[in-house]
């Protein structure tokens, strides 16, 4: 049987009238990757402090390798690397410096911080002002620091968001190389599915506080009935009483403006005949027709209202 590293149990914090988070249930496997996918004010910061320890649950329980926060926090300290969403270095410190320093917090010394400034790919620049450095050297050092500890449990608060694709491709190759090489388990908040896709064992959807669906892709897409996609436009708007809804078994997009919409379906021998039928009976010409599979961006819309905004 495997162990859970962190058991997140009936977590809850409200701001006044928010419900930041409300009613987690999460288990995290020794070594497994697991991201938190939401849009912004989902939760996901408040509940990855709360596991950091930097904020207080309102209700419901939260430990790492069985121990709470409250009488262990010294030993939890040890065990868990982080980065925050915003990262803040002193400006004037090489990138050596800057790993020293936080390695000092450690009790560790100059050898760990140049061992970690290697596994970020920095050693080039460890002479470096961090003010110097690009958005993607700086989220390297910043997860170099995470490591200094040798953590069992990394909690990454966004560390790509905002770069571009090959800066957040070279991180995304450190932590797949520490994958294969080190058991350490990884929760990281992304808005980036395919973040959340190339590196996680498992993905959280998340939003107003809530778990919506959780799984690897496969599952996610499964779970919530989605296989096949059809999008499809047309040339002239139905009548008013157009409905597709007793022709497809599964969910239906339509934008009158647009004259675009969606339909999700499990059976396309079944719904597809029945929709070009209704069209036909109609008098109503197709314009674009695009059949493809289920991505994670399907199943978010329909699960929250919304477009993970930012996409790679
Ligand atoms: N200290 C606070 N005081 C009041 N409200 C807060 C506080 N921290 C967070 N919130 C609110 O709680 C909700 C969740 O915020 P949180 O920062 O956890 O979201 P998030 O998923 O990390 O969003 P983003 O993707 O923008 O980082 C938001 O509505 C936010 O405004
Ligand atoms: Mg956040």
């Amino acid at each position: 049987m495997q162990t859970n590293i962190l058991e997140v149990k009936g977590v809850k914090k409200y701001f006044k009238q928010v419900k930041a988070v409300d009613g987690i249930d999460l288990n995290i496997r020794m070594g497994e990757y697991v991201a938190v996918l939401g849009p912004n004010g989902a939760g996901k910061t408040t509940l990855v402090e709360m596991i950091e320890g930097i904020q207080h649950p309102d209700e419901g329980e939260i430990t790492i390798q069985g121990k709470k926060w409250r009488g262990h926090s010294e030993e939890l300290h040890h065990m868990i690397g982080l980065s925050l969403q915003e990262t803040r270095f002193i400006d004037k410190l090489t990138v050596l410096e800057t790993a020293i320093l936080f390695a000092s917090f450690y009790d560790l010394g100059e050898k760990r911080a140049k061992e970690v400034i290697e596994l970020v790919g920095l050693s080039e620049k460890h002479k470096a002002y961090v003010v110097n450095l690009s958005g993607g050297q700086r989220q390297r050092l910043a997860l170099g620091i995470a490591l200094l500890n040798k953590p069992q449990i990394l909690l990454l608060d966004e560390p790509t968001t905002g770069l571009d694709p090959n800066a957040r491709r070279e991180i995304w190759a450190i932590l797949q190389k520490l994958k294969s090489e080190i058991k350490t388990s990884l929760i990281l908040t992304t808005h980036y599915m395919e973040e959340a896709e190339v590196l996680c064992d498992r993905i959280i959807i998340m939003d107003q506080g809530k778990i919506l669906s959780q799984g690897s892709l496969d599952e996610i897409i499964h779970l919530n009935n989605f296989y096949e996609v059809v999008e499809f436009s047309l040339h002239e708007n139905p009548s008013k009483d157009w409905n597709l809804a007793p022709y497809t078994q599964q969910c239906i997009e339509w934008n009158p403006e647009k004259l675009t919409g969606k339909l999700y379906i499990t059976k396309i021998q079944e719904d597809m005949p029945l929709f070009f039928e209704l069209l036909k009976s109609k008098h109503i010409q197709l314009n674009q027709f695009n059949y493809r599979k289920a991505t994670l961006d399907d199943v978010f819309t329909t699960l929250t209202g919304r477009h993970l905004t930012e996409q790679s």
